[in-house]
């Protein structure tokens, strides 16, 4: 699929955004390893949710859905059947390493598969600390790194570690977690830069037994988890391209409401502001765990910065359309401690430059970031590669091009944000889908 998006025009309105993606994957698994029944609201229904849904099914576990709310039929940790197929994780690398962690400590066999993107992300990362846990998965491997397809083999039991992560990720934190619930003793995590904590909340919320000490966390397998209504909060890394459209946008002025803001998601809002967006948050509260509030945006005039490193992984998936605002910017904006983003579903810096260089935008790639100077934007054919984040990104340019954009491959929006061009055009964006099939 293809995306044309219409030049200029501005966002305003009020509304809701769809569940946050990362909260539903571990709804869906803590939910499963929990005993008795979890009703999520608010789950996103979008591909990569939908992949981790289905894995947990076939293994066994029982979800249904009812009007707006999943209920899921927890069984404790013990009660899943072996899976009657590869388990498919898609486009999905939050889905492969999540489940990776529970699977590798089932008493039987199971293979974990995905597409073309995600069968070409390391999964190193996974397997080398899951190894050290006694797990017994491998995976396709080249000279240094493993890849999927990743099989699983029952092991002896799983023997807790104390693990100083390499690098911050919240996928491979949530992965040992989930090993660590089935582990001999108590695993420790060390984690130099705070990556999203939902994994942590949302066990606590269940009643799991993690503590947290500055940067350590402890994980006490000893304590059962029991189902709960779990209410999901609007995606802030969804609401993100909207935030951003509407800050950079003179006369736009958008109310997204219930959007997750945790602190560990919130790096989109620190480099707005500090550009200087017109950002407010209002109605702060607590759901479930997670803080969410409404949040309220007026367009202005933004200026390039040079981009805290601290705010990096609070910002990890958001550099997309950041990038996007530099560019709509006055003067430059410097991106650097960005080296993750090139193990994302593409290598995300390579693309948004490779597509903002055809807008007409100058930049400057760095070893491990890059520099954007704001200019004006012209239109025309950017390819996504297949990313869901590049081509939403791109969408929202459009808001600054003097002509059409034309966003290639762009049917992954699906993985994470369905229904993004019937909210963007509710709002005032005008992108509109044709099969790629179709001369342009
Ligand atoms: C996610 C963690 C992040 C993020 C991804 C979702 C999660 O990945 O980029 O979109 O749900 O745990 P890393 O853990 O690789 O940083």
């Amino acid at each position: 699929m293809k995306l044309i998006v219409e030049p200029g025009g501005t966002l305003r309105g009020e509304t809701a955004i769809p569940g946050d993606k990362s909260i539903s994957h571990r709804a869906l698994i803590l939910g499963s390893l929990a005993k008795g029944i979890s009703v999520i609201e608010g789950f996103l229904q979008s591909e990569d949710c939908l992949a981790t849904l289905k894995a947990l099914q076939n293994v066994g576990v029982n979800i249904t859905q009812h009007d707006h709310s999943l209920q899921i039929q927890g069984q404790g940790l013990h009660a899943f059947t072996p899976p009657t197929m590869a388990i498919d994780c898609g486009n999905s690398g939050t889905s492969m390493r999540l489940l990776a962690g529970m699977l590798s400590a089932q008493p039987f066999k199971s293979t974990l598969v995905g597409d073309q993107s995600l069968s070409g992300r390391d999964m190193t990362r996974i397997v080398k600390p899951l190894q050290l846990m006694g797990a017994i998965i491998t995976g396709r491997q080249n000279e240094k790194h493993t890849f999927a397809p990743l099989a699983i083999e029952p092991c002896q039991g799983l023997t807790a570690i104390h693990y100083d992560m390499p690098v911050a990720s919240a996928q491979v934190k949530s992965c040992l977690l989930l090993a660590g619930l089935y582990a001999k003793g108590e695993m420790m995590i060390i984690e130099k830069e705070r990556s999203r904590d939902h994994t942590e909340r949302m066990l606590q919320y269940l009643g799991g037994a993690l503590t947290t000490n500055n940067n350590r966390l402890y994980l006490d397998p000893g304590r059962l988890l029991m189902g709960k209504e779990i209410t999901i909060p609007g995606d802030m890394s969804s609401a993100a391209f909207f935030i951003a459209g509407a800050s950079m946008t003179l006369g736009a002025h958008i109310l997204l409401k219930g959007i997750s803001v945790n602190p560990t998601r919130m790096g989109l809002c620190h480099i707005l502001r500090a550009m200087g967006a017109n950002i407010m948050l209002h109605n702060e509260r607590l759901k479930g765990n997670e803080p969410v509030a409404d949040i309220e945006v007026k367009g202005t005039s933004l200026k390039g910065i040079e981009v805290p490193k601290e705010w990096v992984v609070s910002a990890i998936d958001e550099f997309p359309v950041l990038f996007v605002v530099a560019a709509a910017a006055i003067g430059e904006t410097r991106f650097e401690g960005l080296g993750e983003l090139r193990h994302k579903e593409t290598d995300r810096m390579m693309m948004m430059a490779n597509g903002l260089q055809k807008l007409g935008v100058p930049l400057a790639i760095l070893p491990d970031g890059i520099i954007i100077r704001g200019s004006k934007m012209a239109g025309g054919i950017v390819d996504s590669g297949g990313d869901h984040r590049v081509a939403m990104a791109f969408a929202i340019a459009a808001l600054k091009a003097s002509l059409p954009i034309t966003i290639l491959n762009a049917q992954n929006i699906a993985t994470s944000f369905p229904s993004f061009c019937k909210i963007a055009h509710f709002l005032g964006l005008r992108p509109t889908e044709h099969s790629e099939e179709m001369s342009s």
